[in-house]
């Protein structure tokens, strides 16, 4: 029950009405108001009309007076509201003394103003209230008027500011029905319509939780609206779907850590089962220990490796590029392997050699040439010939190795770059490589903000090349 308070359909719907309500409250309450001053100020003037026309029967023949309040009053029937019409004396001691007064007040008297505040032809409003003249409030105006030199009257007519059956009763009555009305209605429609607009959210919380680490084949089923709500669905969609990725690859990758581990650590365990199991020459202990240091070291190379490449995909680690001299590293670096060819009876030529600087590390540039050395002396067969260049062009330095090699075929090519992976294992067997390499130059590659292109043909060679950008 907690949840229905806490949800958005619910404080939606609360701010919307409460919105709503707080407006159409104050609508209401100013229009009663508005129409309220403005009957007062109708009454108002209706009352100042019937006092000038009083007083100008007064100047004109004041014996007529009291019979012309009487007509009057008869007049008076017509419009809606009762008019109380008294005339009282105030020039003279006692002031006061009523001179005339409709029928109508019945020997009640409307109060007189106060004497000091009337101005001649000034006219003066207040509002009383006598219940025993008329149950509701009442809107008297005084007018005083002269005649000759001594003689002066008050004159005073009042009207009920409200009556029982008021239009403005009647409005109030019809707001205090419309107001609630009003209100509900637009309480339901509002529920109705986030109801609406949120009903594809809840799908999408259902879709949701059933998308687990374990199945990430789940997607939320697409809404076919280009709005938010489709837009927050395709963007999820699209999460799963590189979340899924991501761990189809790390199942993979560690799947393959385990086959490539594996074969060393049974080889030791079965050169070291064998050995043990009687007593041996001394040679033969030498020689299995031999075997052993170099599979320990196979799986050295293969465990520094993956380190190297999870240190600098998880991107926290900060090389600090300096400039260095590409043609000095990578006279360096083929010297050490110029060995490795000789060995092998493959013909390494430096065929161009360039002077150029780009902003890197030492070590990653020394480890990328050697590499993809590495690769094309050892996929080349004997007396093949592995030449190397090195060139400078406007923006970049360009590093090339072409070998006479193998090769590698079409469909073999878009997977070399990819981890452990090794093409046509069988050609390689005793080549003794981790399928890394190639990982590795790639992402040194990378975090130089270079690029890597491969030309190759089967059993012709290929041509791995470079291209590292020179920063000023
Ligand atoms: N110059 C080349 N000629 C022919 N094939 C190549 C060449 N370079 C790479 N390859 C192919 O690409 C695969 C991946 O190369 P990579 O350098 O990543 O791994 P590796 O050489 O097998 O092992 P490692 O480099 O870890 O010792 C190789 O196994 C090989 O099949
Ligand atoms: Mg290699």
């Amino acid at each position: 029950m907690k949840a229905v308070f806490k949800s958005i359909k619910f404080r939606l719907t609360l701010w919307y009405v409460g919105t709503l309500a707080l407006i159409v409250i104050s609508f209401s309450a100013a229009l009663y108001v508005k129409l309220e001053k403005s009957h007062e100020k109708n009454i108002e003037s209706s009352l100042e009309a019937i006092a000038q026309g009083l007083k100008n029967d007064i100047s004109e023949a004041p014996h007529k007076m009291l019979q012309d309040i009487l007509d009057k009053e008869k007049e008076r029937e017509v419009p809606l509201n009762p008019v109380y019409i008294q005339v009282l004396k105030i020039g003279s001691k006692p002031a006061g003394e009523v001179a005339a007064k409709s029928n109508l007040l019945k020997g009640k008297t409307l109060p007189l103003f106060k004497t000091k505040r009337l101005a001649e032809n000034v006219p003066l409003f207040k509002t009383i209230s006598d219940k025993s003249i008329y149950p509701f409030p009442l809107k008297v105006i005084g007018l005083p008027v002269s005649i000759g030199t001594n003689k002066q009257y008050l004159i005073e007519a009042a009207s009920p500011l409200r009556k029982e059956d008021d239009a403005l009763d009647d409005l109030v009555e019809a707001l205090f029905v419309l107001d609630p009305v009003l209100l509900i209605v637009a309480l339901l429609g509002g529920y109705f319509l986030i109801q609406k607009t949120l009903t594809p959210v809840r799908n999408i919380v259902l879709s949701a939780k059933k998308i687990t680490a374990e199945d990430l084949s789940h997607r939320i089923e697409a809404v076919d609206t280009k709005d938010e709500i489709g837009e927050l669905v395709e963007t999820f969609n699209d999460m799963i779907s590189r979340l899924e990725k991501s761990f189809i690859q790390i199942k993979q990758f560690s799947s393959d850590v385990a086959h490539e581990l594996k074969t060393p650590i049974t080889a030791i365990r079965g050169m070291s089962e064998v050995i043990l199991r009687k007593e041996r020459p001394k040679k033969e202990y030498i020689d299995a220990f031999k075997n052993i240091v170099e599979e320990t070291i196979n799986m050295q190379v293969i465990i520094d490796n993956l380190l190297f490449l999870s240190r600098t995909e998880a991107q926290d680690v900060r090389y600090s590029f300096k400039t260095i001299a590409l043609d000095e590293v990578l006279l360096e670096v083929f010297e050490s392997m110029e060995i490795l060819a000789k060995e092998k009876k493959v013909r390494l030529i430096l065929s161009r050699l360039q002077q150029v600087s780009i902003k890197g590390d030492r070590n990653l540039i020394k480890r990328l040439f050697s590499n993809l050395i590495d690769n094309a002396v050892k996929y080349t067969h004997k007396g093949g010939k592995v030449e190397v260049f090195l060139e400078r062009n406007d923006n970049f330095a360009r590093f090339s190795v072409k070998d006479t090699g193998i090769g590698i075929s079409k469909d073999e090519l878009p997977y070399i770059f990819n981890r452990f992976y090794k093409a046509d294992e069988t050609r390689h067997r005793d080549g003794g490589g981790s399928g890394l390499g190639l990982s590795i130059v790639q992402r040194i590659a990378q975090l130089h903000k270079g690029r890597i292109d491969v030309e190759s043909i089967p059993d012709k060679g290929s041509t791995f090349a470079v291209f590292l950008p020179i920063q000023d």
